[in-house]
C-alpha cells in the first residue's frame, strides 16, 4: 500500500515508519504522499487510537527534504512544495484528533526536524541530532520550521539554529524543551509505546479536545506560515540555491555571493 513507508498496528497504535535508510529517510515526493495517506488512515481508521512516526534504519530519522528534488526548482515550484508538504502532511499531523508523537531515532534535520515538531510531541534515542541547516544551501525552511521551531524553543535560539545551521544533541534539544525524553536506541519505541498507552486509557474525546486547545494556544499567526512559503520560494530564484543544492549533491562547500 505504501511505496516508502512501513505501518504496523498493534495494541490501537500506528506506528508509521519512514523506510529510505540509504538516503537518510529523505523526504522526497514519494514519501510525502505516502505520509499523507498515511494520516489520512489515522483519522478514519477507527482501530488506530494513537499513532508514532519514526525513521527506519539507526542513523537517521529524516535528514530532510530531499534535496536531489531542489535542482531544478524555481520559485513558484519552490512555494508550492511548501504549500502541497505543509496542507497535506506537517498541518494534518498537528491536528490530527488522535495523539502522534514523534520517536526521533538519529538525525532529524531540515524537513525531518519539522516533521518531528508538527507532532504532538517527541522523544529521542541519545543519538538523536537536530537542527534547520537550510542555510547551508542557500534556503530557509519551508515545512513551518520558522514557525514551529520559535513556537517550542522561543525566538534566540530558534534564530541561532536557523542563522547557523547548527546541529544540537539530544540532550540539549531536551534543555531546550524541544524533546521531552531521550532514552537509548534500543528503549526509545518501547517508551514511546507506554506512553501512548497510558494516553490510550484516558477518555478519547478529551485527549482530542486537548490537542485542539494546546494547538490554539500556540498558533501563530496564519500569516508566519503564508510569509515562510514565500520567501522559501524565492529562495529557488536565487544564484545561492543553486551553489548550495548543486555543492550539497557534488559533496563540496558551497561559495555564496549574495545574490
Ligand atoms: N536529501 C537527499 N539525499 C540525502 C539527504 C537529503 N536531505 N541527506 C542525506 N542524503 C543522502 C546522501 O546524499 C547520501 O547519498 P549517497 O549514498 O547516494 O551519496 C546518503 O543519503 C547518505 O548520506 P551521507 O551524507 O553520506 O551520510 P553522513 O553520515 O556522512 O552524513 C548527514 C549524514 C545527515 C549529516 C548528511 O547526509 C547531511 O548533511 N544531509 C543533509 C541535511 C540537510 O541539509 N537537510 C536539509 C535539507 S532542506
Amino acid at each position: 500500500m505504501y511505496q516508502t513507508l512501513l505501518t504496523e498496528l498493534q495494541d490501537g497504535i500506528f506506528t508509521i515508519t519512514i523506510n529510505r535508510p540509504d538516503k537518510m529517510n529523505a523526504l522526497n515526493k514519494d514519501v510525502i504522499a505516502d505520509l499523507g495517506k498515511a494520516m489520512d488512515e489515522v483519522y478514519n481508521n477507527a482501530e488506530i487510537k494513537t499513532a508514532i512516526i519514526t525513521g527506519a534504519g539507526e542513523k537517521a530519522f529524516v535528514a530532510g527534504a530531499d534535496i536531489s528534488e531542489f535542482t531544478s526548482l524555481r520559485g513558484d515550484g519552490g512555494a508550492d512544495l511548501a504549500r502541497l508538504g505543509q496542507s497535506k502532511v506537517f498541518d494534518k499531523i498537528e491536528n490530527s484528533p488522535k495523539p502522534v508523537v514523534a520517536a526521533v531515532n538519529g538525525f532529524a534535520l531540515g524537513g525531518g526536524c519539522e516533521l518531528a515538531m508538527s507532532c504532538h510531541f517527541r522523544l529521542a534515542s541519545e543519538n538523536a541530532k537536530f537542527g534547520q541547516p537550510e542555510v547551508n544551501l542557500g534556503l530557509i525552511p519551508g515545512y513551518g520550521g520558522t514557525q514551529r521551531l520559535t513556537q517550542l524553543i522561543g525566538k534566540g535560539k530558534s534564530m541561532e539554529l536557523m542563522m547557523t545551521g547548527d546541529m544540537i544533541g539530544a540532550d540539549d534539544a531536551k534543555s531546550l524543551g524541544l524533546v521531552n525524553y531521550v532514552v537509548p536506541q534500543a528503549e526509545l519505541l518501547p517508551k514511546v509505546k507506554e506512553l501512548l498507552q497510558k494516553i490510550q486509557s484516558k477518555a478519547p474525546l478529551a485527549i482530542t479536545k486537548v490537542i485542539s486547545c494546546v494547538n490554539e494556544a500556540a498558533k501563530s499567526d496564519p500569516n508566519g506560515f503564508e510569509n515562510e512559503i514565500k520567501r522559501f520560494g524565492e529562495c529557488f530564484d536565487t544564484e545561492d540555491a543553486k551553489e548550495g543544492t548543486g555543492a550539497f549533491l557534488e559533496k563540496r562547500k558551497p561559495v555564496f555571493k549574495g545574490k
